[in-house]
């Protein structure tokens, strides 16, 4: 099989086109497209058996994770399934490619079939790539292609990193970790200190609960001792929101890994939908830290309110004349003029988690603010003869929060931790 040692963006998508379709991917623009292809090649059975080990797999158990690995990785299967994810590997393949840098023995971890593993090991055939899954069908599919491909520089080994008493045995100059460190896709992540702000408590309890419900303590602890001592690790991983994203950078901080460049957020498409994924963390062990970790929410395009704006406009009673649902509503709350707050519940359940919302005057304006502890914030700002309007929405909240959260009691005595 030759090698390519495409330098340009485009030359590397080329080339992974090529990879892809050599393990049978194909591309598709629509879902509906896709699904009627993989129902002809997928049989019913197959398909249901699949959705079963789906359902399972939300139990968040490692054994029905590594039975649902093992089952896609079937052969017939998982050209079809990744299929899914081909934008997903177009977008991130080449992101990691042009990091591998000078690194000569690359470890990918939680390297599933070895799909990017082999793309990187056929780019860079003077480098040496371990790939290691504990899914030991996903290993066997990934051997068979590496020897179709006549690859003599990548090894597939099957092992669970974290729970298998092995310690490594050899060091990376480079750790690829894409989709493998922090499963538990339905793990919330840490609350932050109360529903007026974005920031969490340094707590070390807190932070080792997460740790371990993910398993992703563990599974950096072994990854890191494995690291050279200027040691390099690439990650992409579900920890976009910002609940997830501040207890995993703050492990890697304490595991001495430190960025060496901005974190990328990665977007891609699944058929017709935009995914925001990452972002990606590019860090280094060893090094002095010198790129701070930002643990503020993403910078959002809602614009503050502007009162001054209002005045000016025609005004339909029935819409609202401001609406904002992403984090920049709580800056444009606390510009609120002569804020007065009518009406407020605030709910807390014992671990912390808090759901806040209020009624208020502010310029003359009505206006219904709504925050919680996982960076939800939703701002609605109504002419006050149509206040009824929010009254209702208000009540709405309230009573969803009654039958879900036990209630805290009246607020207006400051958030949970004055802050
Ligand atoms: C979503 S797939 C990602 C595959 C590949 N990295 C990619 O980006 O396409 C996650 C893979 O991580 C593997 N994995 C999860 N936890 C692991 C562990 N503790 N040790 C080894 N492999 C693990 C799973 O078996 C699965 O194949």
């Amino acid at each position: 099989m030759t090698d390519v040692k495409p330098v340009k963006t485009d030359e590397v998508r080329k080339a992974l086109d090529d990879h892809l379709a050599q393990w049978g991917l194909k591309r598709w623009a629509t879902a509906r497209e896709y699904l009627a292809w993989q129902q002809r090649l997928v049989s019913p059975e197959t398909l249901e058996r699949f959705a079963e080990q789906t359902e399972r797999r939300r139990s968040g158990e490692s054994c029905a994770d590594i039975a649902f690995y093992d089952l896609s990785a079937q052969p017939g299967l998982f050209p079809v399934l990744h299929s899914q994810r081909y934008d997903y590997y177009q977008t991130v393949g080449p992101a990691i490619a042009f990091r591998i840098g000078d690194a000569l023995s690359i470890l990918d971890f939680g390297c599933g079939v070895g799909i990017l593993t082999t793309f990187y090991a056929r780019l860079f055939s003077d480098r040496h790539f371990v790939g290691i899954d504990r899914s030991e069908a996903s290993i066997a599919a990934a051997r068979r292609k590496a020897d179709a491909l006549g690859l003599s520089n990548v090894r597939f080994e099957c092992l669970d990193v974290g729970a298998d008493l092995h310690g490594p045995s050899e060091a990376y100059d480079l750790i690829l970790s894409t989709h493998a460190l922090v499963q538990h896709e339905r793990d919330p992540g840490l609350p932050s200190a109360s529903w007026r702000t974005f920031q969490r408590v340094r707590d070390a309890d807190q932070q080792s609960m997460f740790e371990r419900r993910t398993g992703m303590g563990a599974r950096l602890d072994w990854l890191t001792s494995t690291l050279t001592r200027q040691g390099r690790m690439i990650a992409l991983e579900k920890t976009r929101q910002l609940a997830r994203r501040v207890p995993f950078q703050r492990a890697m901080a304490a595991r001495g890994l430190h960025l060496i460049e901005k974190p990328e957020p990665i977007r891609y498409r699944i058929f017709e939908d935009e995914m925001d994924d990452g972002p990606l963390y590019h860090v280094r062990k060893g090094v002095e830290p010198w790129l701070e970790w930002d643990e503020s929410p993403e910078p959002d395009d809602g614009l503050p309110f502007d009162p001054a704006c209002v005045n000016k406009r025609s005004r339909d009673l029935s819409a609202p004349l401001y609406e904002n649902h992403r984090p920049s509503a709580q800056a444009a709350w606390e510009r609120l003029i002569d804020r007065r707050v009518t009406k407020e519940e605030t709910y807390r359940e014992p671990d912390g988690r808090e759901l806040h919302v209020e009624l208020g005057i502010a310029n003359g304006l009505a206006y219904l603010y709504c925050a919680n502890t996982f960076d939800q914030r939703q701002l609605v700002v109504f002419e006050s003869a149509h206040a009824h309007a929010l009254e209702s929405y208000y009540r709405d909240i309230v009573e969803g929060m009654s039958s879900s959260l036990p209630p805290r009691g009246p607020s207006g005595t400051g958030g949970a931790n004055g802050g």
